[in-house]
């Protein structure tokens, strides 16, 4: 099983190193070589994408990804930018079904800022469309200048655009997913505002007709932000598009207590899949040791269960995260008054011993 660890940028090699100590303890037989990404690449190639790690990430069964990004490229050309190999490494490899779930650890229901009543046993997966929508979009860019950073542009737009196919597709993958939970499924759109989404909806009802059993429900992504807050436990799985999926999948994290615990998968229609944290490379708190490693543990997870269809293994790690957990071990993201506050690598290393 051939695995391409992606470190990239900010707390994200420290984190993907925990992970893949973790993966080492499993005894299984399992390849992995590391590539620069992002940021870390842009400087030793001048790329943040170089053909070289897009190659390996290609060939690879499954790719485990720290994070990129750092404020310090914000003045690059976009082409360059860290935050375009992530989306490069979606797009080439058609990463399109990107699964979100958030799920209240019993012991972190104090973490939340909401009340514990709402989110206690909350457990919902929000499934968001990975390489359409505006994000990829064409025709996009600034009009007047091209010079430079477009110092003298009046005007920028983006295109937002879906296909049938693009929309029928994710449909599919989330009404399959709620068959194998409570069956119910909300898509999540603008239709009122935008012709993008009303076309979205149209064709997540014609699908819906081939799975009588499931129920869809149609939300507005404004109404589905206020209701994530209000009523978290009424949502099962949520479908939607590339932004509007961005966007709720960070609010959603923050109903678990930190986003530093909320893996994620994104899986092409081959089963491979790349996966990583949630969170961002947080650059603010990079080498300090203190990032937490599990949302990245549980990426390996969600990897070993999706691409390498090792269940049992997965099973274990989640199993050894819970216990750790309830051993009162923090990171300073997930600390509260009573428990022992642990740093990235002491995390790691207590999942290890568990294991
Ligand atoms: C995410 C991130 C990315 C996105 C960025 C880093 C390009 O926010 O995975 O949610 O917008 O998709
Ligand atoms: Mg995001």
């Amino acid at each position: 099983m051939k695995i391409a660890v992606l470190p990239g940028d900010g707390i994200g090699t420290e984190i993907v190193a925990e992970a893949v100590k973790v993966l080492n303890v499993l005894g299984l037989p399992l390849e992995m070589e590391t590539a620069l990404v992002g940021g870390a690449a842009y400087e030793a190639h001048g790329h943040p994408l170089p053909d070289s790690t897009l190659k390996l990430a290609k060939e690879a069964d499954a790719v485990l990804f720290g994070a990129v990004g750092d404020w310090k490229y914000d003045k690059l050309d976009r082409p360059l930018r860290p935050e375009q190999a992530i989306l490069g490494l979606r797009k080439n490899l058609g990463l399109f079904a990107n699964f979100r779930p958030a799920i209240c650890y019993e012991q972190l229901v104090g973490a939340s800022s909401l009340k514990p009543e709402l989110i206690a046993g909350l457990d919902i997966l929000i499934i968001r469309e990975l390489t359409g929508d505006i994000y990829f979009g064409q025709p996009r860019g600034r009009r007047i200048a091209a010079d430079g950073h477009f110092p003298g542009a009046e005007e920028a737009f983006d295109t937002m655009r879906y296909s049938k196919p693009e929309i029928e597709r994710i449909a599919h993958v989330a009404f399959q997913a709620a068959r194998k939970r409570s069956k119910r499924v909300t898509s999540v759109d603008k239709a009122n505002v935008l012709e993008t989404f009303q076309f979205w909806k149209d064709v997540v009802t014609e699908v819906h007709a081939q799975y009588p059993d499931v129920e869809l429900q149609h939300m507005y992504v404004d109404n589905a932000a206020m209701q994530l807050v209000k009523a978290p436990k009424a949502f099962d799985v949520i479908v939607t598009g590339n932004m509007f999926g961005d966007i709720l999948s960070d609010e959603a994290s923050m109903l678990t207590g930190s986003i530093g615990m909320l893996p994620s998968a994104s899986l092409n229609s081959k089963g491979q899949g790349l996966y990583e944290p949630s969170h961002g490379s947080a650059p603010d708190i990079a080498g300090k040791g203190i990032a937490n490693p599990l949302a990245t543990i549980l990426s390996a997870a969600m990897m070993l269960r999706f691409s390498l269809n090792q269940e049992a293994s997965a099973v274990r790690i989640e199993a050894a995260v819970q216990k750790v957990l309830a051993q009162g071990l923090r990171t300073g993201d997930i600390y509260s008054e009573g428990t022992t506050r642990v740093s990235t690598r002491e995390m790691g290393d207590a999942v290890v011993k568990v294991l």
